[in-house]
């Protein structure tokens, strides 16, 4: 009986080698589908911007040569040259509430995306 078995095994030997490739293939097409390391980034910024022009533009300067906000809130350019401030400071203040701003019950993609907006006005 055991010589059957290593007789059968024999015959199906090319099988291994065969399924070897397919197992590559498949690592690789995962690796392509990953998305691309981004440390910093988060969410989308052309939304984000969209979102700050609609409801946040009233107090602050959301955007280089905007005009009409108010003195008392920072521009976002200003918000985002602050050394302080980074994608975790941001969220914390957008999740807590403030004297003087309202209160935003923004989504999670919302607030992605206005982060990814704020943060964009840094490297300009
Ligand atoms: C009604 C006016 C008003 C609106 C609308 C408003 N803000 Fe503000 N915001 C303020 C004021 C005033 C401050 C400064 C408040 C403070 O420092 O406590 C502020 C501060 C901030 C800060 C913190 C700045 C810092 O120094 O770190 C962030 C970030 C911010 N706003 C984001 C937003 C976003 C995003 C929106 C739109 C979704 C928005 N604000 C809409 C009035 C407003």
């Amino acid at each position: 009986m055991p010589d059957r078995i290593m007789t059968t095994r024999t015959a199906r030997e090319p099988r291994v080698p065969r399924r070897l490739p397919a197992a590559l293939a498949t690592a690789a097409l995962l690796v392509l589908l990953a998305p691309p390391g981004r440390a910093e980034e988060v969410g989308d910024a052309a939304a984000g911007r969209e979102l700050a022009r609609q409801w946040c533009s009233d107090c602050h300067l959301v955007e280089s040569g905007a005009r009409g906000a108010t003195d008392y809130a920072p521009p976002f350019a200003e918000i985002a040259g602050d050394a302080k401030t980074t994608e975790f400071r941001l969220r914390a203040f957008l999740r807590t509430p403030h004297d003087r701003m309202p209160n935003y019950a923004l989504s999670r993609d919302q607030t992605d995306n206005i982060i990814a907006y704020i943060l964009s006005l840094r490297r300009r």
